[in-house]
């Protein structure tokens, strides 16, 4: 009995283990589990209970088999638990490391020289010390042959890497996590499952108003290159997520379609019933389109050869 430690510790510390396994053990995504399954409150509850019950079942145990000892055995079972419970192990491991001499044993290690009364002890070097000192030679021998041997790689080239591959995880992710777009970050989608799906949102929301064709009817004509709110795939998806001018009957549809739909019925409009010749044409409203980035492009490239014109009339005359 001398070895345990008190009810009123051990009783938390067991408990606190359990809960801790166990929002170890329950997958809860970022809720703990006691807040995300409340039937683990229960649990820990009995849990508690039950090691309340042990503490009581055990301490009426102790009770009744001290009553059947005798009285001298008695005595000797209370002394033993008065003994203060001690880290013996610890202590000895603690002093073997520091390996000094005790007191009386110093007349063993003091050497003869004799200054006005100071002496010197030839203490060995702590054993702690030592190991340490040891340790180190062979992790010297390892780094020296990983790093400077065999050109393992340092943090430059560590860094390279992760930061390659938390790119890599992010486009993982960006294509998991296809609402994540909006206006400003939306690109015409070109897959072909992508467009079969905006054409499904497109035939089940909005042929009411653009016909199937894309013609146009209540709505203006989509397969011109003529656009009232803005062309491009930016204009577009802002025009279906937010809706048209007040009045006009185009509502916001981000209250209905996610992002991610948004941009696929955007695409869809772009990709295929833009250009295209529907059955019933309306005429065309508000104005052409051109695109800016293709614009910059144009002008560009018509700069380019200018310079070059310049660089080959000098290098003719010189
Ligand atoms: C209730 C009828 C109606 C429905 C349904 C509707 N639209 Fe419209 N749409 C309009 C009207 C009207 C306009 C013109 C808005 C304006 O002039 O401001 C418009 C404008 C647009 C424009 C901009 C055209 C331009 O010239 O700038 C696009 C793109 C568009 N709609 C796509 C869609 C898509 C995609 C859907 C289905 C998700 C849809 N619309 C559903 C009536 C509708």
């Amino acid at each position: 009995m001398k070895n345990r430690s008190n009810w009123w510790i051990r009783v938390p510390v067991i408990f606190f283990i359990i809960f801790g396994l166990m929002e170890y053990f329950v997958d809860s995504g970022d809720q703990p589990a006691v807040i995300k399954y409340p039937i683990t409150q229960f649990f820990l509850v009995l849990v508690l209970l039950l090691l309340i019950a042990i503490e009581l079942i055990l301490s009426a145990i102790e009770n009744v088999m001290f009553q059947t000892l005798s009285k001298e055995a008695q005595n000797r079972y209370l002394a033993k638990k008065e003994e203060k419970w001690e880290w013996k192990w610890a202590k000895e491991t603690y002093k073997k490391l520091l390996g000094s001499k005790p007191m009386e044993a110093e007349s063993e290690i003091v050497l003869d020289h004799n200054y006005d009364g100071i002496r010197e002890l030839d203490n060995k070097l702590p054993p702690w010390w030592v190991y340490m000192f040891y340790a180190s030679i062979v992790f010297g021998i390892v780094y020296l042959l990983r790093f400077h041997v065999f050109n393992g790689n340092n943090q430059h080239v560590e860094y390279e890497q992760e930061v390659a591959l938390a790119l890599k995880e992010i486009e993982e992710y960006k294509k998991t996590a296809k609402d994540l777009v909006d206006e400003n970050t939306v690109e015409l989608l070109t897959d072909a499952s992508d467009l079969s799906a905006g054409e499904k949102t497109f035939q089940s929301n909005c042929v009411a108003c653009h016909m199937a064709d894309g013609g146009g009817g209540i709505g203006p004509n989509l397969t011109d290159q003529y656009w009232i709110l803005g062309g491009g795939i930016k204009n577009v998806f802002h025009t279906i997520s937010e809706g048209g001018r007040d009045g006009k009957g185009m509502i916001a549809w981000k209250q209905t379609l996610k992002p991610a739909e948004i941009a696929q019925v955007a695409s869809y409009v772009l990709k295929t019933i833009n250009g295209s010749t529907p059955a019933n044409p309306k005429p065309a409203e508000g104005d052409l389109w051109v695109d800016p980035n293709a614009e910059k492009t144009e002008t560009e490239t018509s700069e380019q050869p200018q310079e070059v014109v310049t660089d080959s009339v000098t290098v003719v005359m010189n």
